[in-house]
Parts: structure tokens; C-alpha cells; sequence
């Protein structure tokens, strides 16, 4: 699998998303037409990985602004309302990723340039904006990969966990992008790839990517990996990032944080890979990060089939947070980030380069 491979794509109006809920068994394209498709489509997991709900939500706006846009033309205080309760709602699809906020932001703020003609122009403008959103992180995370694949030495054993592929991203991927960049470049490694309950991100999504990509890898439950890293099996552990503190501390799937601490006890390298825009400045640390809450019967009905008795009360947070303490190093395009965290993302905050 390469750039040519398509997770999200703007066709004849609409919203082309792979439906990431029944691979691998089928592919099949889930088409959103108006914005609560996008909402419905991020909610339900049609597109997940934090960049990739990201630029969904890019068109999302953009699919709301052509609905709108005969008001834009009549009554330009009702098209901002309007616009505005359209991008709340896309918001609140999905509270864990900043991406999300990040990508309605950046497509509010062309919005609030004003710079266009008439409503023609300005879904022009927006599409525009969208497009620029899903290229660019394209072509951001080609650039953490180049940087990355340093961390990997040649014949390396890598674990991962959950999907931080090209499913995860407009392409290419982030944790997956860069292992992937180290099998390409003849580094002869092995990855484990751990389940990922109870949506089973790694064995439907990632093993799916690591077997079309013909990267040797082994699916893992996901309690395997504690015993793999005790013996020595695992040389370093990349994964990616929903949303990264000013202080370091990363919130990924559910095991991320299990998974650094074993790290840490038996001195295996922890990275996490991640776009700069997955940085949340305004927060301190990872306890003010919201950890969303999914349906009870993602765990009770894994795959639809029914596995613990009704009735059974059910606690199935879809992320955690991992202390920086726990991290060696966070891989993005203007570098590694390397303890101390919060001096090196404050660097990141003002665009300089960490030069590594
Ligand atoms: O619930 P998901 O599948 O959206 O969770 C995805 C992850 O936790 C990924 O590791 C993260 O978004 C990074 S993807 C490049």
C-alpha cells in the first residue's frame, strides 16, 4: 500500500470514505452527502485515526457551506449561524482527537476571511482549504517518516498498537508511515501488531495494511505484548497520538498507557508518532485531555456477537493517557521530540525546527 492508496476522497459534491467498520471482510465506500453524514460517519467509525476524522471534517464544513450557501447569498448573519451549528455538531462527533477542532478551525478561519466574490466563490475557496488539509498531511507524514525511520535499527522488532496507517490519515500513515518507510528501505524488520479491543483497530485495520504493504508481522492479543517485551522480543514500541499536551503526555488508544509502562520497566524505547497539528498548546498536561466513552456494546457484542450476559455493567473508554515520563521521544515533521518535553513542544509551538 502506498500514496496512490485512497482513505478519503471529494467526489461529484459528496465525501468518499473507505467503511473502516467492515474491513477486511469487505470494501465498500461509505458516500456523505451533506454534513451529517460526516458527523455520522466520524461518530460511528466509518473514518477514524485522529488525522483522518480531521480532513473528513474539513469537507464536512464544506459540505455544510454549499447546503447554506443560497443563505450566504440572502442573509449573511443566518448563513454564520447556521455555519457555526454545523461545525459544533462536527465537533462534538468525536471529543479525544484534537485534530477535529483543528481542522473545523482552520476551515472557520477561511470562512471568516471573507475574500470571495459570492457564494460560488466561496465553496471555491473552501474546497480548496479542505483539499489543502487532506495533501498536507499527506505530505506531512512522508516527512515523519524520513525523520522517524532513524529511531529503527536494521533488523528491528517493532510493536504497534491500535492503527496509525493510511487508514488512520488522509494517506500514507503516521506510526505505520513509518515503519512501512523502514521496510522500504530494506531495514529488515518484524512488527507485532496488537489486536486493539475492543474494536480490533490492529487486526482488522492494521494487520489488513501490514499484509497488502508484504511487511512480515505477527496479529497479537493485546495481553501477549507484556510477556513479548519482558523476554526481550520487542526492540522499540510506535504508535501513534489523539492529542498531545503542552507538557508531552499523548493520548492514544485504550493500552497505550499499559503498554509504556512495561516499556519503561524493561527499557524498551516507547515513540509515538504524531502530526504537529495532534499538539494541543492550550492544554498543560494530559489530564485535561477528554477521554471519550463508547457503547457499552462495543465490548459486550464485540463484531455484533454477543459475549458476556445482559445486564452486566460495562466501563469501555476508547482512549488513555500516557505520561511523558513514560515516552522516549515524539516523532513529528519539525523533529523528535525528546525530553524535557515541555521546553522542546514550546519550541514546536513557535515553528522552530528541533534539527534531528
Ligand atoms: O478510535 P480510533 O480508531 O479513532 O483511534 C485511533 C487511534 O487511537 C490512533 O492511534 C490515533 O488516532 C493515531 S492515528 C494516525
Amino acid at each position: 500500500m502506498d500514496e496512490t492508496f485512497i482513505t478519503l476522497e471529494y467526489k461529484d459534491d459528496t465525501l468518499w470514505l473507505i467503511d473502516q467498520r467492515l474491513l477486511p471482510v469487505s470494501f465498500e465506500i461509505f458516500i456523505c452527502k451533506d454534513f451529517r453524514d460526516v458527523e455520522f460517519a466520524i461518530r460511528d467509525m466509518v473514518v477514524r485515526g485522529a488525522p483522518a476524522i480531521g480532513a473528513a471534517a474539513a469537507y464536512g464544513v464544506l459540505l455544510a457551506a454549499k447546503e447554506y450557501a443560497s443563505d450566504y447569498e440572502t442573509d449573511h448573519g443566518k448563513f454564520a449561524s447556521r455555519m457555526e451549528e454545523a461545525c459544533r455538531f462536527l465537533n462534538e462527533s468525536r471529543p479525544t482527537a484534537v485534530n477535529l477542532a483543528w481542522a473545523i478551525d482552520r476551515m472557520k478561519q477561511t470562512l471568516s476571511k471573507e475574500v470571495w466574490k459570492d457564494s460560488a466563490d466561496m465553496l471555491k475557496v473552501l474546497k480548496r482549504e479542505a483539499d489543502a488539509i487532506r495533501s498536507e498531511d499527506i505530505a506531512v507524514n512522508k516527512r515523519m517518516a524520513k525523520i522517524g525511520v532513524s529511531v529503527i535499527p536494521r533488523g528491528a522488532t517493532i510493536l504497534t498498537h491500535c492503527n496509525a496507517g493510511a487508514l488512520a490519515t488522509a494517506g500514507w500513515g503516521t506510526a505505520l508511515g513509518v515503519i512501512k518507510q523502514a521496510f522500504y528501505d530494506g531495514k529488515d524488520i518484524f512488527v507485532y501488531a496488537d489486536e486493539t479491543r475492543p474494536r480490533f483497530q490492529g487486526a482488522r485495520l492494521t494487520a489488513w495494511e501490514l499484509v497488502q504493504a508484504g511487511i512480515p508481522a505477527k496479529l497479537i492479543p493485546d495481553s501477549a505484548a507484556a510477556t513479548l517485551i519482558r523476554d526481550g522480543k520487542v526492540d522499540l514500541v510506535m504508535l501513534g497520538g489523539d492529542r498531545v499536551a503542552a507538557n508531552g503526555d499523548v493520548a492514544n488508544k485504550l493500552g497505550t498507557f499499559a503498554l509504556s509502562v512495561i516499556c519503561k520497566e524493561y527499557g524498551v524505547p516507547f515513540y509515538s508518532v504524531v502530526p504537529v497539528s495532534t499538539i494541543d498548546f492550550s492544554i498543560e498536561s494530559g489530564e485535561q485531555i477528554p477521554i471519550e466513552e463508547r457503547d457499552p456494546k462495543e465490548v459486550t457484542h464485540p463484531g455484533g456477537v454477543q459475549v458476556a450476559p445482559e445486564g452486566i455493567e460495562v466501563y469501555n473508554p476508547s482512549f488513555d493517557v500516557t505520561p511523558h515520563q513514560n515516552i522516549t521521544g515524539i516523532i513529528t515533521e519539525l523533529g523528535i521530540i525528546r525530553p524535557p518535553f515541555n521546553e522542546n513542544i514550546e519550541k514546536i509551538r513557535k515553528g522552530i525546527a528541533l534539527g534531528n
